[in-house]
This record gives structure tokens, C-alpha cells and sequence, in this order.
């Protein structure tokens, strides 16, 4: 058995296979405090929800955090922010080791093989990453893993550029971050992140338009649709438009720069885009247009939508460890599975294997 994590700042997925299925187990990657009293306990008991109990009261965790957000008119508070642990949350480190451990479980066998994933230092921000994927991987080691980590950008490769010999751009569009790498051959040459993601968006229409950054969010999850020429100003779904429109050309603009300063070999890369803010209507016609019309250092052949954007990554962080438990001691990125048809059951997530 082996398994795949990915460690998002908005959901922590676990990937699995099951017979000839992947299986996928998310939460949120939140918590919430509430006063602690015996009703609530009693209450929270009964309705299967997941919960800590603390000194000072009671926490809630991942999608029951956000579901009782509400109820109880509080804010749900998240672990990480851009990508990595939140320094200012004292309690973030705790919640999630948590979370993880619910949505991971215990190893079905000795040295299970684990591949995390991390984010790639941004270029943009003045933070770097050591000390959360050093955090993350001892948090994995300590469940007793064969934990390895992966950058993100890599793992969205691992899923989606099986076809092409694991040779492509991994660009993973996320809550806090979007991650970027380059392979040749599953080898990074180069692993980068920006500081910009759905959270960005989500922040940015807040300020314009006053509302709520919650509020912005489900709005812009439900409903979004990008590339009409018809923007409509002075509205929340106007105002996301217009930030996603910015957050492409960000995105495109500071790759452009670092493979300026790279050597890449003379080959075409396919490109591969996953994360969820890639999920909206028109965000992959619009990110290959603006892609296209730039001139890269790189030629660019085909451009491939994870046909599964949330699960891409922790899906290429399966593959990356099944790769490593068959070959044991083997690089990673030699072998391809291929996943077509989707069910969901029982709150879980199913990629299936065609036959
Ligand atoms: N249908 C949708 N339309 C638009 N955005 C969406 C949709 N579904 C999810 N998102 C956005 O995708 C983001 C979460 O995606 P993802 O799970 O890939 O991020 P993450 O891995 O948790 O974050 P990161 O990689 O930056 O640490 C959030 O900003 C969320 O609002
Ligand atoms: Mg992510």
C-alpha cells in the first residue's frame, strides 16, 4: 500500500488506492473555538462531529469548523496562509496534525510509503518554506510513514503528464499559492511558487467590494465564468472577473521571468493546470490564451486541464509513492497509471480505473 498527501492551505486530501479505485479523503483545513458546556459536547457527540477537547474549551475541525461557522456566528480560523504553517495561529501546528491525522489514518503496513506535498519557495514574498515542510514531514515520520516529500508543481506532473514521460509544466493554482514546476524526464529544473492564489482573489473583491471575504468566496465558487467580454462592473461576479483576469497575468508575466533565467533543454513541454481556482468556466481557454500570446522561453505543445483539478495533487503524490514501494530505492516517475471515470461515495471521492 502506499498513499499520497496533500497539505493545501485550504484542504488537506489523502489519495489511495482500493482495489482498482483511488480513493480520496479531504477535509478543510480549519478549526473553530467554541466555550465548552455539556449540551454542546452532548450535541457535537451525536452528530459525529469532529472535535478536540482543550482547557479553555472545545475546537472544531476541517468541514465541521466551517459548517458550525455559521451556527454559531463565529469565523472559522485556518492553520496556514500562502501556503505555508500561520506563524501569528499558536494553536495552528496542533489542529492540523488533527486534521491529518484523520484524513491519513494509520499505516496499513510497515514503512507505508507516503509522499507529501509542499509548496516551492515563493518569489514574490519574503517567506521560505523550510521550516513547514520540515514540520509536515516530521508530523508524517511520527505516524510512523515512509514519508517523502514533493514539491506541488511536481506532483500536479506526477498526475496529469504520465503520457508525455513525466516532460511538462505543473502549474497548481490553489487557495494561497500557485505552484509551478518544470520536469524533464520526473527530474524539477526548476520549482517555483507565487504568492497569489484563490484567497488573493477573494481578499482583493472583499476590499472593493465591502463585502465579507466568506461571502466573496461561496460567490465566487459557485458561480464563477470567465472570458466574456461582457464584464459586469460594480457587481461581486465584475469584481472576481477582473481579479482572476489579474491573477493569470501575474502568473504567466513572473513564469516568463524565471525561465529567462533558466537553461531549459530544446524540447516542446506540455502544460499541465490543476488546482481548485482553476476549477471556474473559461479559466484554462483564458490561462492558455494569455499563455500562447506571451513568448516563452520554452516551446509549448499541448495544454492539458486536470480533468480532476482539487484531487491533481494528491493524486500525482499517489503515484509518486506507488512508483517509489514497486521499484523500492528507485527514482520516482517511471511508471504511469491511468485514472478516467469519478463516483462519489460516502463522502469520499472515487477515481476509478477504466477497464
Ligand atoms: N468551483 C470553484 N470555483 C472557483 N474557485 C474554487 C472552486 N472550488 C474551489 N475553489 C477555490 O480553490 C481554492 C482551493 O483550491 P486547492 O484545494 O487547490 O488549494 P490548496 O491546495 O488548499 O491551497 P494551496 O495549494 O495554495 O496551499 C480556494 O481558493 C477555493 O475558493
Ligand atoms: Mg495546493
Amino acid at each position: 500500500m502506499a498513499k499520497g498527501l496533500d497539505i493545501g492551505t485550504m484542504n488537506i486530501i489523502c489519495a489511495e488506492k482500493e482495489g482498482e479505485d483511488v480513493v480520496f479523503m479531504q477535509q478543510r483545513n480549519a478549526f473553530m473555538e467554541l466555550e465548552s458546556s455539556d449540551l454542546t459536547k452532548t450535541m457535537l457527540d451525536t452528530s459525529k462531529v469532529l472535535y478536540v477537547e482543550e482547557d479553555n474549551g472545545i475546537s472544531l475541525l476541517g468541514e465541521d469548523a466551517f459548517r458550525f461557522a455559521t451556527i454559531f456566528e463565529k469565523e472559522a480560523k485556518r492553520p496556514m496562509k500562502r501556503g505555508i504553517i500561520c506563524s501569528d495561529e499558536k494553536n495552528a501546528i496542533p489542529m492540523m496534525k488533527l486534521i491529518v491525522e484523520r484524513v491519513l489514518g494509520t499505516p496499513k503496513s510497515q514503512a507505508e510509503v507516503l509522499y507529501i506535498s509542499s509548496p516551492a519557495d515563493p518569489i514574490d514574498l519574503d517567506i521560505n518554506v523550510l521550516y513547514h515542510r520540515k514540520t509536515m514531514e516530521a508530523l508524517a515520520k511520527k505516524m510512523k510513514y515512509d514519508t517523502h516529500v514533493i514539491d506541488e508543481g511536481l506532483a500536479v506532473i506526477y498526475s496529469e503528464l504520465a503520457d508525455y514521460n513525466f516532460t511538462g509544466l505543473g502549474i497548481s493554482v490553489g487557495a494561497g499559492l500557485t505552484n509551478v514546476t518544470l520536469a524533464y524526464l520526473a527530474t524539477p529544473l526548476m520549482s517555483f511558487s507565487i504568492g497569489k492564489g484563490g484567497d488573493w482573489i477573494d481578499e482583493q473583491v472583499s476590499k472593493t467590494t465591502g463585502l465579507p471575504k466568506e461571502h466573496v468566496c461561496a460567490t465566487k465558487e459557485a458561480e464563477s465564468k470567465l472570458g466574456s467580454k461582457d464584464v459586469d462592473f460594480g457587481s461581486v461576479k465584475g469584481a472576481i472577473t477582473v481579479y482572476y483576469d489579474a491573477l493569470i497575468t501575474y502568473i504567466i508575466k513572473n513564469l516568463d521571468k524565471r525561465l529567462s533565467e533558466i537553461a531549459p533543454p530544446k524540447v516542446s513541454f506540455p502544460v499541465a493546470v490543476a488546482g481548485g481556482s482553476s476549477i471556474p468556466k473559461g479559466f484554462f481557454d483564458l490561462f492558455e490564451k494569455k499563455l500562447r500570446e506571451t513568448k516563452l522561453k520554452i516551446d509549448i505543445s499541448n495544454m492539458i486541464r486536470a480533468k480532476d483539478p482539487l484531487h491533481s495533487v494528491a493524486r500525482g503524490c499517489l503515484i509518486a509513492a506507488r512508483t517509489q514501494e514497486a521499484g523500492k530505492g528507485k527514482k520516482v516517475g517511471t511508471t504511469a497509471t491511468a485514472t478516467t471515470t469519478q463516483k462519489k461515495a460516502h463522502g469520499k471521492t472515487t477515481t476509478g480505473k477504466k477497464k
